[in-house]
């Protein structure tokens, strides 16, 4: 396995050409996709063409360090999900946006805070990054439990873009919550 980060439950590591099913499946699950599709799935064609393609085009861009990564259980080895901890495709560096989407069957079990919490140490320690944001839409609490988890504060409350207009919840805007590394330090 090409591991990218270990925790104590999980090992992160690049996606590779042979994934896709793997997204496939996760994207398939309504209740994962509630927030970001109104739990539409995301066409098996669009993971094959362009979502795995452009997962592994950022490991070539960014060598490897940023990007998606794909979560797997330890202990059983499962696929779990992934995580993201990725600079805006033409933005510096040092500000990434981090974020998680995991199957249902590994909700609740404290993966995505755990996954997330050594990402901020490696972003903050290894890869020279000042800043890591991330967003959702304000009906999403699980997502933003986590935020306030990670002592991650609220920057902003923004608009939800137009392609997610029709989502459930969507009327009550988005919000962005960010952490530097002063701020990470200190706790
Ligand atoms: C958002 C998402 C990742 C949250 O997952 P989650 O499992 O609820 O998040 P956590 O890892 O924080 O775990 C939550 C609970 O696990 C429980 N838990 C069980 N065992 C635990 C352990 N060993 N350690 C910590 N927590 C544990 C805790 O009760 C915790 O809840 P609490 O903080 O209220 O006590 C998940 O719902 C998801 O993938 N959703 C779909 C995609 C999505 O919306 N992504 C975000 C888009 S912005």
């Amino acid at each position: 396995m090409d591991t990218y980060l270990e925790t104590e439950r999980l090992a992160l590591r690049r996606f590779t050409a042979d994934d896709a099913d793997l997204l496939i499946e996760l994207d398939g699950d309504p209740a994962v996709m509630r927030y970001l599709t109104g739990g539409i799935p995301t066409a098996p064609e669009v993971v094959r063409e362009r979502h795995l393609p452009n997962i592994l085009a950022g490991y070539e861009k960014w060598g490897g360090d940023l990007g998606l990564f794909a979560a797997h259980e330890k202990d059983s080895g499962a696929f779990i999900g992934w995580f993201i901890l990725r600079p805006e495709p033409e933005g510096p560096l040092d500000e990434v946006e981090l974020g998680y989407r995991l199957r249902q069957s590994a909700w609740g079990r404290g993966y995505a805070t755990e996954g997330s919490r050594a990402l901020l140490g490696k972003a903050f320690t290894e890869l020279g990054v000042h800043t890591v944001w991330a967003e959702t839409m304000s009906v999403n609490h699980r997502s933003q439990h986590i935020m306030r988890k990670l002592d991650m504060t609220l920057a902003a409350s923004i608009p939800v873009p137009a392609d997610m207009a029709m989502i459930e919840g969507s009327e009550h805007g988005g919000v962005r919550y960010e952490i530097t590394k002063d701020q990470w330090e200190q706790h």
